[in-house]
């Protein structure tokens, strides 16, 4: 079973956005564009919200955000709910942060890498699967911190 996709990028990371979104596509994947759809200058942590909205709603099983550096959406993708937003520039941590961290939204940056290796982070990301075991109990344990600090909100 292919996995549902999300992508988003601002007018940093567009243009690789909509490279890596055609290859997905014609792949088979199905895969949701939250925006940007142009180079006009836009806001990433709302194209972040958008995306990760996408997941919490349960539309899409794993995201990709692409900003000038990744760093911007991450940490904006890392402030919701169930989102564990990696920022990589290395494929062994694209494939590690999903076997490890259960990652469900990859990020990186158009100025940071190049479409080729861009690619390669997406592969490894969304192919490897969480190893679940002693990882699942750290993974629990970022649960319990965000459920702790998202309490004290209410
Ligand atoms: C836009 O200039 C840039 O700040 C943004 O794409 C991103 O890199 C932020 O983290």
């Amino acid at each position: 079973m292919m996995k549902k996709l999300v992508m988003g990028a601002d007018h940093a990371g567009y243009a690789l956005k909509d490279k890596i979104k055609a290859v997905l596509i014609e792949r088979g994947y199905e895969v949701t564009d939250v925006g940007t759809f142009s180079s006009e200058s836009c806001k990433y942590p709302i194209i972040a919200h958008e995306l990760c909205k996408n997941i919490q709603d349960g539309k899409s099983e794993m995201g990709i955000l692409i900003c000038g550096t990744g760093v911007g959406m991450s940490l904006c993708a890392n402030k919701h709910k169930g989102i564990r937003a990696a920022c990589v520039s290395d494929t062994f941590s694209a494939r590690l942060t999903r076997m490890h961290n259960d990652s469900n939204v990859l990020c990186f940056g158009e100025r940071v890498v190049g479409y080729g290796l861009a690619m390669e982070l997406v592969d490894a990301f969304i192919e490897t699967e969480f190893e679940g075991g002693r990882h699942a109990e750290r993974v629990a344990l970022i649960n319990a911190i965000e459920n702790e600090n998202f309490e004290l909100l209410k």
